[in-house]
Formats: structure tokens, sequence, C-alpha cells
């Protein structure tokens, strides 16, 4: 797989996803802003990889900051991460990595300013490869739970494009078939903004893992006809109390496997889970531009013009629909995340 993020020649280099599948193409940018404006127009999304997005975003644009007192410096970055922080509200990775550079920031204040800004190019190259080794985890825990032959669902993309790499969901996915299981795939197609389609659909099939497309009104029926054997999510915020917050549909897709008593499992790493707030009714949603709703990916309008149009881009899936919920450290029920990952 093509990487997702990562630093290259002194800037970092994205994949630009809203071109796939028909398009690889990357962007290199040489300015923090770049990176928020991709991020803000999902040229680069799923909650992880925002979050490693923005901790080499606060890194690029500390590099470029000239000053030589430390108040100074610090006072921009500060700026700088409250760009970032502002592109996409429902995802907490992206909280949590700039909370992270934040403190990085401050533990060096009484270091030179070159070495704060190499270090904290490093601390983001650390989230980077963090974020790779916790969905290898995730994936190592996950694949327990999947049986050769068995058929899994999945909604939007929560693979190694919405990750640094490997994926959640995905990963989970990858490890079960690189454990030997002949497992198959459905993806959702995901509309508005069709990650299902565009990204699932191209990522499983790079790596020749058995995928079929469907749209979403579809999962229902497959159920009802014994075709889907579990589903498997990522998360975009998990709150204190199990409640998720994910791609719009998820909770559909999760009511409905409660009706066909179909296991329903959500992957995450500890980078998702909100313990301060404590439950999904307080997760912000994030309301998107109509236009995503009234075209098929920006294609001609579908709908007649001036029509009202909804477009939350996520929902939030009660605990009580959700079997358990995958992480680094192990498979967990929603109820036991809170003592689990306590600080
Ligand atoms: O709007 P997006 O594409 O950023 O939404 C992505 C999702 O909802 C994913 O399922 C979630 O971030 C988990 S990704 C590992």
């Amino acid at each position: 797989m093509v990487p997702t993020v990562e630093w290259k020649n002194g800037a970092v280099r994205l994949l630009d996803q809203s071109r796939l599948p028909g398009t690889v193409e990357f962007l290199d940018c040489r300015d923090y802003r770049m990176v928020a404006e991709a991020m803000r127009t999902m040229k680069v999304r799923g909650a992880p990889a925002i979050g490693v997005t923005a901790a080499v975003g606060v890194a690029l644009g500390a590099q470029a900051v000239t000053t030589t007192s430390y108040d100074e410096f610090a006072k921009a970055v500060t700026g700088i991460c409250d760009e970032l922080a502002a592109t996409r509200p429902t995802a907490v990775n992206l909280f949590w990595a700039i909370e992270r550079m934040k403190r990085k920031l401050a533990e060096l204040r009484t270091k030179p300013l070159p070495e704060i800004k190499r270090a904290l190019t490093e601390e983001s190259q650390r989230i980077l490869d963090e974020d790779v080794a916790m969905n290898k985890a995730m994936g190592k825990h996950g694949a327990a739970l999947v049986q050769s032959g068995q058929t899994i669902l999945t909604h939007c993309n929560a693979g190694a494009l919405a990750t640094a790499g490997y994926g959640t969901a995905l990963g989970v996915i990858r490890a079960a078939w690189e454990e030997g299981k002949k497992i198959s795939v459905l993806a959702d197609e995901t509309r508005p903004v069709l990650q299902g389609a565009r990204l699932t659909a191209w990522e499983l099939m790079q790596d020749k893992i058995p995928v079929t497309l469907i749209t979403d009104s579809m999962a229902g029926s497959l159920m009802k006809q014994g075709r889907i054997h579990l589903c498997i999510v990522g998360a975009d915020r998990i709150a204190a109390n199990g409640d998720v917050a994910n791609k719009i549909g998820t909770y559909s897709v999760a009511v409905l496997a409660k009706a066909h008593n179909i296991p329903f499992y959500v992957a995450a790493p500890h980078s998702t889970i909100d313990l301060a707030t404590l439950s999904g009714d307080k997760i912000p949603i994030e309301q998107r531009n109509q236009n995503e709703v009234t075209t098929l990916h920006s294609g001609p309008s579908i709908a007649p013009a001036g029509v009202e149009v909804l477009n939350p881009a996520f929902d939030v899936t009660p605990a009580s629909l959700i079997t358990a919920i995958i992480t680094e450290r192990g498979v967990f029920k929603p109820s036991e995340l809170s003592s689990q990952f306590s600080a």
C-alpha cells in the first residue's frame, strides 16, 4: 500500500484520497496551511490519519517560525495547532495528537529553538509509527474473532488509507487474511462521500482480499439471507460509556446486526477513546456541505435545485448494540473501556 501520510524530503507528503480510485496522486505540502486545507477537504481523512496528519502539520508549521524567543515561538505554534484543530470536529484523534505535540513543546521550553523544532518533527514521526504498530496489534487481537469461511460487512473506510498504515477494521481483516483465513468482505458504498466504493474496495483489491461492493441499503436483506457473519467498523470517537461515533450509516448497520443476531465489532486505537466525553450524545457531529448529497462525487446534480438537504457526516451507535471493541490492548466490552483506558 502507498503511504497515506509521510515526511518526504522535508515536506509532508499526503496521498490525495479525493482522486482515488482513478488517480494515485500525492500532495507535497511545504506549508502547514496546505495540510489544514487537505484535511478540511478530505484529501486526507479517517480519524487516525487525521491525527497523524495534524501532528506532522504542527511540526511543519513550527519549522517555518522565525523568532529567537521561546514565548513568541510557543505562541506561533499554538496558533498553528488551533488552525489544524479547527479543520474537523468529530474525530478525537485530531485533538489527541495536537495535545501531544503541545505537551512536547511545553516540555522542551528551556531548550534552544532548533532543538525544539527537531524534537517536534521526531514526535510527529513517533505518532505516525505508533499508529501503524497499534493497528498491527489490533489486527492480531481482532483476527481471533474471525473464522475461515466468514463474510464480513464493513462500512466507510477504516483501512490503511484512514490511518498511517495497515488500518483498524481493515487491519483486523488484513490480519485474518494474512493468517490464511479464507474470508471475504462486503463493502458498503457509504453515501455520500463513497469511502466504501472508492477507498475500501480499492484498498482491499490492492491486497487481493476478496471484496464485493454493495449499496448501503442492501445490508439488511443480505443479513436476512445469512450472507453476513459479522460486521467490523472503525470509530471517530468513543465516549466513556462505550458509545461510538463513526461514519453516517454505521448506526443503521448496528441496528440491523442486532436484529439478525450478528456480532458487531468496532476496531479503534486508544487515541480514539475520549473518556472526557461521558456519552455519545455529547460528541460533536460534523455537518458537511449539501453538495456532497446532491451530487455523486462532485458530478452533475441528482436532486432538484433548492431542495432542503441534511448532511451529518457521522452518527452515534449506542454501546448496547456493540458486541466488543477491538483495541491494541485487547478486545473489551464497551462497558470495560473506561477502566481499561483510564490514565
Ligand atoms: O469522513 P471520514 O472519511 O474522515 O470518516 C472516516 C470514518 O468514519 C472512519 O470509519 C473512521 O475515521 C475510522 S478510520 C480508522
